[in-house]
């Protein structure tokens, strides 16, 4: 290979970098909106841990979400206490650790939801009770009203 060949391949190269660059800037550039209750503790400790991760999140109270959780398509088995939705129109429900809703913005996820961490496991981002922890998984949530496991966490 030539020199100019090798060139004309880095400048092809070059608006790929960019792009990925943007996806990675663009994930926590999303505000987060979370719905809680005004009772709530263990919200407002997520809370810090999102934005402990960097995440520029709000909050806003409620007496009752069940009409936000139904608005989003959150399902019984599926709710936990607070519900986040980001400014691109995700749904991130509970106790999820931060680093997951980071990974998952930075991917495309058309037919998708969001995720959640069903009901509140000890040891969560925010469900801290001394080094108590059980063992949880991150699901994924879609449209079509089913779901996958996103991530393990088991410590
Ligand atoms: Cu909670
Ligand atoms: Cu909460």
């Amino acid at each position: 290979m030539n020199k100019i060949q090798l060139s004309f391949i880095l400048l092809l190269a070059t608006p790929l970098f960019a792009a990925d660059n943007d996806v990675s800037v663009n994930s926590k550039s999303n505000l987060l909106l979370v719905h809680k209750t005004p009772t709530c503790g263990c919200c407002k400790e997520w809370v810090k841990h999102a934005k402990n991760h960097g995440f520029n999140v709000t909050t806003q109270d409620h007496q009752s979400l069940e009409k936000i959780k139904s608005m989003y398509k959150i399902t019984p088995e599926y709710r936990s206490c607070h519900t986040t939705v980001s400014s691109n129109g995700f749904v991130f429900e509970g106790h999820i650790p931060s680093k997951y809703i980071e990974k998952f913005l930075s991917e495309d996820h058309p037919n998708a939801i969001g995720l959640t961490v069903p009901g509140m496991p000890l040891g969560s981002p925010g469900m801290d009770f001394g080094d108590r922890f059980m063992p949880y998984d991150v699901l994924i949530l879609f449209k079509d009203g089913t779901s996958k496991v996103y991530a393990e966490i088991r410590k």
